[in-house]
């Protein structure tokens, strides 16, 4: 259990430092820690949301004075408003800013396992019934898509439109302008290529949206077709052997803004602007977006680098299509998989007219499966991964 051994006050009061029973020195800002008190007064004791603003703290907020009245306890006073407030060693530690942070344009953060085709073998996966207890196993699957970006569920009954059900065990359908959930099968006239026997390149979904789904489910109730196997791609592992492989590469994917535009079905024209490779502001590699057949005219790239770019874009293709990348199976009737559709990339192979081949997607959101995995792994701490 942390506490603290050792503390001190610079002149001004403006930063304190602690040592922690460990021997960890952390330094904090008086106004960092007024702003981020527990007390009542500050924070609401049911929900926790926060009761102030920052404007009623007092410009030139500061700390005059120290106590330790326990072990794991300090108590700070706080001029000008005169106030006095407890610290918690074990918060303070679980909540310190003062440490060395990786700024590595594209670092990924410890929660994220990068896959390739190895991950055949221990592919998240859960039976429906297990899941529909939203216990233990719901948990575990869920714990395996957020960390994989991808999972496939069995034994779904075989009816139209259970994906969304799928979806509602964590979270809520997003609805698009292809419904609630869209049918994908063989048709005359598609709308979409995807409704046609075509292979397709390895994708993410509906790049075109601000914002995009961030997960696709994808159910099947029929597949008796030669071919049309499904195939996925760790699209972050992709983006690490292009920086690997060429820096540069790396580098203007994540600079330069793509296109991408959608207008197929009257009434529809969504467009976006955004990078194929997305870093968050801390260098974080958030997202990513690539798709061949939503791609829009590139016009964001200086003239100097456009080469550069279309080299890049080209290596990352031939990166993904490496077979060493991929995890491919046929789906059969009563199994869905889902992708987190900011970082897997999903195909199919060409398949023949000859059967039939009835799938189901439809999207939803990450925050809405983050909360549920966290709401169920605080309910039964025990997780394993
Ligand atoms: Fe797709």
């Amino acid at each position: 259990m942390p506490s603290f051994t050792d503390h001190s006050l610079s002149a001004d009061g403006d930063i304190l430092t602690v040592t922690m029973n460990d021997g960890t020195r952390l330094r904090f800002h008086a106004i960092w820690l007024r702003d981020n008190a527990q007390d009542e007064t500050t924070r609401a004791p049911g929900n926790g949301q926060r009761l102030i603003t920052l404007q009623d703290i007092p410009e030139g907020c500061h700390i005059t004075s120290v106590e330790h009245p326990a072990a794991h306890t300090l108590r700070l006073h706080f001029a000008p408003e005169g106030k006095s407030l407890d610290y918690d060693a074990d918060w303070l530690s679980r909540h310190a800013y003062d440490r060395q942070v990786t700024s590595e344009p594209g670092w990924i953060g410890d929660g994220i396992s990068r896959w390739d085709s190895s991950l055949q073998q221990s592919i998240p996966t859960v039976d429906w019934s297990s899941a529909c207890q939203k216990g233990s196993a719901l948990r575990d699957w869920l714990a395996g898509v957020a960390r994989y970006g991808f999972g496939t569920i069995t034994g779904m009954p075989k009816d139209s439109g259970t994906l969304c059900d799928a979806a509602e065990l964590f979270g809520y359908v997003r609805e698009t302008n292809y419904g609630r959930f869209f049918e994908v099968r063989t048709e005359v006239n598609p709308v979409n290529l995807a409704y046609t026997g075509l292979g397709l390149q390895a994708h993410t979904d509906n790049p075109y949206r601000d914002p995009v789904p961030t997960l696709q489910l994808l159910s099947c109730l029929e597949n008796t077709v030669d071919g049309g196997e499904s195939i996925v791609v760790d699209g972050f592992r992709a983006i690490e052997i292009l920086k690997a492989e060429m820096p540069e590469g790396f580098d203007v994917l994540s600079r330069y803004p793509a296109r991408f535009a959608y207008e197929g079905s009257s009434g529809v024209a969504l467009h976006s602007k955004k990078p194929m490779i997305e870093l968050g502001p801390d260098g974080e590699l958030v997202g990513f977006r690539f798709n061949n057949r939503s791609s829009a005219p590139i016009v964001d790239v200086p003239f100097d680098l456009m080469e550069t770019y279309y080299k890049a874009y080209r290596l990352l293709g031939d990166i993904i299509e490496r077979p060493e990348m991929e995890v491919s199976f046929k789906m059969n009737a009563g199994e869905m998989f889902i992708v987190d559709n900011t970082r897997v990339l999903h195909a199919r192979t060409a398949f023949s007219s000859h059967g039939t081949r009835w799938l189901q997607g439809c999207y939803a959101d990450k925050d809405g499966l983050l909360s549920t995995l966290a709401s169920l792994s605080s309910q039964m701490p025990e997780a394993a991964e």
